[in-house]
């Protein structure tokens, strides 16, 4: 998870209130509780719930997905923490499929769900396989089209924002590549060529994914090449494709998984009969990030949102973790007493940023609850589950979300394990002064055995 969307909270009063004593009072009870071991010992930015490695991984770098996991956690996860005969893993929050990958890797089934049509696009592409036969039709598709006028241009996104985010020789550069691969007649390589005009989208924009949002770039790398917008992207995909193609050369098939388009929270996508022997998994955290808005531009241009409804869809499904959507109150039950109760209260007297936030808290983790209820009638007994979460901090109060799902896990059929604090976030702001509110600004995997 990117560090910068973090800690989102510009204007705090520092309360010394019975009320914020009382939370940190229960935060305090959890950890006498439950082990907290600090991984590396020290503050650090580098993590293995780090996507940089990824981008060095075969397949895994097909895409730079910023919020995965790299590679390696999920293989030493699960290597540490599920070492008896596990069979069945699952990613709740598969994302672009780097849990399921690596369980395929270790030769385990591998299940997973997935809100976002554009991840689930992303993680089933970098999982195909790719016999001689793809290979060689791949080679003469990628010769037609180094050779190709591309004279035929896609229709445009309908949505004006998403157009404005290019200069027009630009987006006319991208819909000719990907009216390209629309007409291609294999469906695999023509998914090759749409996960590398994904790729290219960011790189060829106005405007850069920043914190929870987009920003104007203050510099246009691409503004500099001789070569027209066309060859620009042109090589850009290629360069991909080469990539690709060496990782279908080494790797030609990983063991295929279920990944499902829809909700983590909907009972009725779940595979009947099947017990889960271990859950790796990283839910989007209680900090606002919308992923409808920071990869809008890719869901749009690559049709996966259509219209304004496809949006509405996406964010009605998704965690309630940010405040760009109302959600009706679901799940209330299985939340938090901590959060409903005195942290809904002492937030209510804080000047926030937005006042939807106490709900949305409350969401978040009646969310959680219920998927921690859903998932203790579908783990056999001893599954490790492994949550990586970062905190939030709002009205000048730390909201340990690590430690409330270490409570929430209890109330669900979970015994708290361990919390593995991966990263602690250096903040040099005078808001932080306190040592509670340095001390929960973190990073951690919270460790679950299912009782
Ligand atoms: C932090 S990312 C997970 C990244 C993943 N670990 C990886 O390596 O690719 C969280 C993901 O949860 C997805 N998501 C949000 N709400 C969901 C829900 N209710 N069910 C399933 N997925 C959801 C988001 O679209 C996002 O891709």
């Amino acid at each position: 998870m990117s560090q910068e969307t973090l800690f989102a909270e510009p204007e705090v009063t520092i309360s010394t209130s019975a009320l914020y004593k009382e939370i940190i009072a229960a935060y305090e009870a959890e950890e006498a509780k439950v082990e907290v071991e600090s991984v590396f010992g020290k503050v650090t930015y580098a993590s293995p719930v780090n996507f940089r490695e990824s981008m060095l991984s075969p397949r895994h770098r097909w895409f730079p997905y910023k919020e995965g996991f790299s590679p390696s956690f999920v293989q030493s996860f699960l290597k540490d923490h599920a070492p008896r005969a596990v069979q069945n893993v699952l990613d709740p929050f598969g994302g672009v499929g780097t849990t399921l990958i690596e369980s395929s890797r270790l030769g385990l089934n591998a299940f997973g769900f997935e809100v976002s049509p554009m991840s689930h696009f992303i993680a089933s592409t970098k999982a195909a396989g790719f016999d001689a036969l793809d290979l060689v039709s791949l080679d003469a598709i990628v010769e037609d089209f180094q050779q190709s006028e591309l004279q035929l241009v896609a229709p445009s996104p309908e949505n004006d924002t998403v157009i404005s985010y290019f200069e027009p020789a630009y987006l006319s550069a991208l819909l000719r590549l990907k009216a390209f691969y629309i007409a291609l007649e294999n469906p695999k390589v023509s998914a090759l060529f749409k996960l590398a005009f994904l790729n290219c989208l960011e790189r060829y924009s106005t405007h850069r994914k920043a914190g929870n949002g987009v920003k104007r770039k203050t510099k246009f790398a691409y503004a500099g090449s001789p070569e027209s917008p066309i060859e620009q992207i042109r090589n850009t995909v290629l360069n991909d494709l080469r990539v690709f193609r060496k990782d279908l050369a080494q790797e030609p098939a990983v063991k295929p998984f279920q990944l499902t388009l829809g909700s983590c929270l909907d009972e009725s996508l779940y595979p009947d009969g099947i017990q889960f022997d271990a859950v790796l998994t990283s839910p989007p955290y209680a900090n606002c990030f919308d992923y409808s808005k920071i990869y809008m531009v890719e869901l749009w241009l690559g049709d996966f949102f259509l219209d304004k409804s496809s949006q509405k869809e996406f964010r009605a499904q998704s965690l309630r973790s940010h405040v760009h959507a109302r959600w009706a109150d679901r799940h209330t039950t299985y939340g938090s007493e901590l959060i409903n109760n005195q942290v809904f209260e002492f937030l209510s007297t804080q000047k926030l940023w937005s006042n939807q936030i106490p709900s949305m808290l409350a969401g978040y983790f009646a969310d959680m609850g219920y998927l921690l209820h859903l998932l203790s009638s579908r783990c056999s007994p001893g599954a490790p589950i492994g949550l990586v979460v970062g905190n939030s901090y709002y009205g000048s109060l730390p909201i340990a979300t690590d430690l409330i799902l270490s409570m929430l896990g209890r109330q669900h059929g979970f015994e708290p394990i361990k919390i593995s604090v991966y990263r602690n976030v250096v903040v040099s702001s005078q808001q932080f002064t306190r040592a509670t509110d340095r001390k929960y600004m973190r990073e951690s995997l919270v460790i679950l055995k299912k009782k």
